[in-house]
């Protein structure tokens, strides 16, 4: 488990080591891409991250020259066969060269941020899953891929020109496969579809989840509502968080949005570091985390940003 002070680089450890030695929880608001540098290597166990699908060519200005392009040095990156698949899905799909030219160096970030034994969820929509499967066996290498999750819903408007499509996928990546941290006894788990096919004791303890998850989209009138329109609901973050992480172990989220991982990560006893570029992100998670101890590094807070 890393040290509290050791998660941070640079000006950032200095503010944690001499002012909030308390701290163990941070937010930032502003661009990932900027932010994601200052924390040392391999310092967070999990990451979990929901990026926006339709970043576009506007999202274009805020990638930089220096993409790292993998090669030899780490084992994940597979050099060429990594650079002839890129150009091949790129110049294949507009949209999709534009996402990827946008999350490309933000994955090569989450794996450099990545411990040894830690765990990449990267939560995404049918539109984008498959190509970025491709092109992340060719980051982390095929070895590294664990899991394809299925969150599967049921909710809104079905379409009647075919299958109405109501689930994301959520690809899951170890930094290192022979090394990675799964825990799951730790999982909650879930009933029978077909209780009376098995022992009573086994209906009383439940079954381990599979790789589909049914779970209900968060709901507009409930409790867990937090108003940010692309809030994912907490019991998909705290099976992710229980299988992927131990307490005290460091979870980063960084298209935090209304902060579900931060939320379900400090119930869970766990350590998180969260950042977004949206103002109205950061006034929810402020709700929404009050009872929390965290480190504001957000514009709204002067103060701890002297
Ligand atoms: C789909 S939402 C995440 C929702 C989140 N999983 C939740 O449960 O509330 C994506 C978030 O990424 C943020 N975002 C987009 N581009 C960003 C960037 N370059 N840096 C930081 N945050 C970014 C958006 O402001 C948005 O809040």
């Amino acid at each position: 488990m890393p040290d509290p002070e050791s998660v941070f680089d640079g000006a950032v450890s200095i503010v944690v080591a001499e002012e909030h030695q308390h701290t163990t929880n941070v937010v930032f608001e502003g661009d990932n891409l900027e932010i994601l540098p200052t924390l040392a290597e391999a310092s967070v166990t999990l990451v979990y991250i929901d990026p926006p699908f339709n970043t576009g060519r506007e999202q274009q200005r805020h990638v930089t020259s220096s993409v790292r392009v993998a090669e030899g040095g780490s084992t994940g990156f597979k050099g060429k066969s990594y650079e002839r698949v890129r150009g091949e899905l790129r110049r294949y799909d507009d949209t999709f060269d534009d996402y990827w030219t946008f999350l490309e160096p933000r994955l090569l970030e989450a794996w450099r941020l990545l411990a040894d034994d830690g765990t990449l969820y990267l939560h995404l929509d049918y539109r984008e899953a498959h190509y970025a499967k491709v092109l992340l066996d060719a980051i982390f290498g095929r070895d590294s891929f664990l899991n394809e999750l299925i969150w599967a819903y049921d909710y809104g408007a079905k379409s009647k020109s075919k299958w109405p499509t109501k689930h994301d996928t959520i690809l899951v990546y170890v930094k290192n496969p022979k090394a990675y941290y799964f825990n799951s006894d730790a999982v909650d788990r879930e009933p029978y579809m077909a209780p009376g096919l098995v022992t009573p004791e086994k209906v009383e303890r439940g079954k381990l989840p599979t790789d589909v998850w049914w779970h209900t989209i968060v709901s507009p009138t409930g409790k867990e509502k937090t108003g940010y329109p692309t809030q994912k609901p907490a019991g998909i973050l705290r099976r992710i968080i229980q299988a992927s992480s131990r307490e005290g172990d460091v979870v980063l989220d960084f298209f935090a949005g209304s902060g579900t991982t931060g939320a379900v990560a400090s119930a869970l006893g766990r350590r998180f570091i969260m950042i977004d570029q949206n103002p109205e992100a950061i006034a929810v998670m402020r709700a929404r985390l009050a009872a929390v101890d965290v480190d504001w590094r957000t514009s709204d807070n002067p103060k701890e940003n002297e």
